[in-house]
């Protein structure tokens, strides 16, 4: 496989002076009131200074959305918050959102849990295994995820995560123009159905109710998503909830798509979160990809969060037409 370029092909040499660091894609930006530590080249930091118990001044709260845009992963280290605080931290992203299929955290409707107790298998949730976006099927898919962790192994248990704008930036000129074309079909309908015909012990931890309809349980979105400010694009295409390409039978809509999950694989587009009890990851679930690494056994892993609600994906032909 031929090497590609580690920076971020959309950044010429005269977009920045001569010199300047490229990390996630862009130029560093400047921090004067947090701390910002890149975690790798491609995506997610570390910030330090910042107390997510009470509420953030003008100031840092702009430096902590600048570092969310730039690295779309962000990392804090031991906040134990309440749930209040936990949502009113949440807030400052946008508005919260319930899922109609993940377990709910201990009566909060509004947030939801991600837990394996120390006897059940590595792999509960095979599709999950891969790299995704969580609820595309949505037709207002979540902006970002607010997660803190209660518990986690000793070892293992990192999630992972891959920058789709860079996934895209790389690839050729006759692909982004193919993809920018397309639409694809997500639906979330069939996972109670699917899950109840699988072993006990195989079985998705599901939300057993919810209020949502059918309708919005199915949608189609572009497989090249738009940053509505910056028009930034990004690979938006993932297996999780994937029926098909519009227009394209099932058959060939698995081969592209089996062709760009391959992409997002490339470890120059990743960074690997350790948990920590107290550690409190947002992430950007609109242009990157995620997934839990079950490289542990026979510890419990108990995860909480929060879910903020997006836009509706725009795409490059919208975008273009102006709507
Ligand atoms: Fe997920």
């Amino acid at each position: 496989m031929s090497s590609r370029p580690v920076a971020n092909p959309a950044v010429s040499a005269s977009d920045v002076p001569a010199g300047t660091p490229i990390v996630a894609g862009l130029p560093m930006p400047e921090f004067r009131r947090i701390g910002v530590e890149p975690i790798s080249g491609a995506c997610g930091c570390e910030i330090t200074g910042v107390d997510l118990r009470q509420p953030l001044d003008a100031e840092t709260l702009a430096e902590v959305m600048k570092a969310f845009e730039q690295f779309l992963v962000i990392v804090f280290r031991d906040q134990d918050l309440t749930p209040e605080q936990h949502k009113a931290f949440s807030r400052y992203f946008g508005e919260l959102t319930e899922l109609p299929q993940a377990p709910t955290y201990a009566g909060h409707r509004d947030m939801q849990e991600v837990r394996r107790e120390a006897h059940e298998p590595e792999n509960v949730v095979p599709s999950f295994e891969h790299f995704h976006t969580d609820s595309p099927f949505l037709p207002t898919p979540p902006k970002c995820i607010v997660m803190r962790a209660l518990e986690v192994p000793q070892w293992g248990g990192d999630t992972a995560f891959s920058n789709a704008y860079l996934v895209y930036e790389h690839l050729s000129d006759g692909m982004k123009t193919l993809l920018d074309g397309l639409q694809v079909v997500y639906s979330g309908k069939d996972i109670w159905a699917k899950n109840e015909k699988l072993d006990p012990d195989k079985r998705l931890r599901l939300r057993e109710s919810h209020d949502f309809t059918e309708d919005q349980l199915e949608s189609i979105h572009p497989a090249v998503r738009v940053h509505p400010e910056t028009g930034r694009k990004a690979l938006f295409a993932t297996s999780a909830y994937f029926k098909r390409f519009v227009g394209w039978s099932e058959d060939e809509s698995r081969a592209l798509l089996a062709y760009l999950q391959s992409l997002a694989q490339h470890l120059h587009y990743h960074c690997r979160i350790k948990w920590q009890k107290d550690t409190l990851i947002v992430w950007d679930n609109r242009f990157t990809l995620h997934r839990g690494v079950h490289d542990f056994k026979y510890e419990r892993r108990h995860l909480i969060r929060t879910t903020v609600v997006g836009e509706r994906p725009v795409g490059p032909a919208a975008r273009q037409a102006g709507n």
